[in-house]
C-alpha cells in the first residue's frame, strides 16, 4: 500500500533515516472487538481523493503486540481510566451540586456524538473537551478541567466509547467550511527547522519507517489513545503538539483555535473509518 520514499526523502532521510518497512504486523489482520468488526481501511472521502485513494487506521501500522491490546477491552489499559470516568460521571460537584448523570441519565445517550465532533455550535468550533467544560462551568458551577488532564481525557474517552464502531462523519461544509479551510492550510504548511508539513510524513510517506517508527496516515479516529510510551490517555492536541515539536517548530497551544481547526480537518480525513476510541498505540 505504500507509495515508496519519494523526493522529499532526500532531505528527510538525512535527518530522520527514512526507510522502507521491515518486520510489520500482518496487513490482513482484522480489528474485531467484542464481536464487532471495525473498518480500518476504506476508500478516501471525496475531498481527499486528489491526494489519497485509501485511508487506513493507525492500528494497521502497529506491531501485532500493540494491535492485540486493542482487541480485548480487558487487555486495553485505557479501560482503567474509563472506569474512573464512570464514577466521576455520577459524582456531584460544583455550586449546583450536580453530577453529569443528573442531567444525562445514561452515558449511552451520547452514542453517535463522537462521530460528528468537532462541530460548529453558536458560531464557534466546538470539540468534545469544549462541550464537557461548558457543562462543568455553566451547568454545574464547577471548575473547568485542564485540556490534557487525566480527568478530562478520561471523560472524553468515556463519551467517545459510546460511538465505537460507528463511521467518522464530521461536517465540513456550511458554517464549518472556514474552520475546515483553516485546518487544511495548517496541515499542508511546512513548519520548523525541518521545514515539513503534516502531509510530508502522513500523506507522502505513510507505511515507511521513520527512525524506529512505522509511519501511519496520522488519523485520529482512535483518540484519545492510550500510549504505552507514557502510560496515559493522550489528547488529539497533545499528539499534534508532539508531531510539530518533532519537526523542531514552535507548537501551537493545546486548546488553541488553530488546533481546533486542525482537529476538524484531520477528523475529516478519517470520514468513513470506524471510531476506535480508545485505541492503543506505542
Ligand atoms: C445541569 C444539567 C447538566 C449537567 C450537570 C451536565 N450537563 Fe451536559 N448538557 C446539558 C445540556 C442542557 C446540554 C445541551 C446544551 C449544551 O450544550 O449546553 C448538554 C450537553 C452535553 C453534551 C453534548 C450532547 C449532544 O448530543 O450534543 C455532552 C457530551 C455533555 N453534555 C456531557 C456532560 C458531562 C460529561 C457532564 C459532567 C461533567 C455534564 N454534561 C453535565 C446539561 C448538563
Ligand atoms: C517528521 C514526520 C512527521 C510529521 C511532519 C508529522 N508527524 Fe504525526 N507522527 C509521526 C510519527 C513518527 C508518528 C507515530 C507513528 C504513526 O502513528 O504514524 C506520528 C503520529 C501521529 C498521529 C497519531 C496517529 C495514531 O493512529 O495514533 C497523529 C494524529 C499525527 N501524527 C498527526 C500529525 C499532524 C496533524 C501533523 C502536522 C501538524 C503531523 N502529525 C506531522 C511523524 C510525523
Amino acid at each position: 500500500m505504500g507509495k515508496g520514499p519519494f523526493l522529499l526523502s532526500l532531505a528527510l532521510g538525512a535527518v530522520l533515516a527514512l526507510g522502507s518497512h521491515t518486520a510489520q504486523a500482518d496487513e490482513d489482520a482484522k480489528l474485531v472487538i467484542e464481536g464487532q468488526e471495525l473498518v480500518t481501511k476504506t476508500e478516501a472521502p471525496a475531498h481527499l481523493q486528489e491526494n489519497l485513494d485509501e485511508i487506513y487506521s493507525g492500528w494497521v501500522f502497529r506491531s501485532s503486540e500493540t494491535q492485540a491490546l486493542q482487541l480485548d477491552d480487558f487487555e486495553n489499559p485505557a479501560f482503567v481510566f474509563i472506569d474512573q470516568a464512570v464514577d466521576v460521571f455520577e459524582t456531584a460537584e460544583g455550586t449546583a451540586e450536580k453530577a453529569c448523570s443528573d442531567c444525562h441519565a445514561d452515558v449511552e445517550d451520547f452514542k453517535g456524538l463522537r462521530a460528528s465532533m468537532p462541530r460548529v455550535k453558536d458560531g464557534k468550533l466546538q470539540t468534545m473537551e469544549d462541550q464537557i467544560n461548558q457543562c462543568r462551568t455553566e451547568q454545574m458551577g464547577a471548575k473547568a478541567w485542564g485540556w490534557s488532564s487525566t480527568q478530562m481525557q478520561s471523560m472524553v474517552t468515556l463519551v467517545g466509547l459510546q460511538s465505537r464502531g460507528m463511521p467518522m462523519n464530521v461536517t465540513i461544509d456550511g458554517d464549518a467550511k472556514p474552520f475546515w479551510e483553516q485546518g487544511k492550510e495548517i496541515y499542508y504548511t511546512r513548519h520548523g527547522q525541518l521545514n515539513m508539513s503534516c502531509s510530508n510524513c502522513h500523506e507522502d510517506n505513510y507505511d515507511n519507517n521513520i527512525r524506529a517508527d512505522h509511519l501511519s496516515q496520522g488519523q485520529i479516529n482512535g483518540f484519545p489513545t492510550y500510549r504505552l510510551k507514557n502510560a496515559k490517555l493522550n489528547s488529539v492536541h497533545d499528539r499534534f503538539k508532539g508531531c510539530i515539536r518533532d519537526v523542531r517548530a514552535e507548537p501551537y497551544k493545546v486548546g488553541s483555535d488553530a488546533f481546533r481547526a486542525l482537529e476538524l480537518y484531520v477528523s475529516s480525513r478519517a470520514n468513513g473509518l470506524s471510531i476506535e476510541t480508545p485505541a492503543v498505540r506505542n
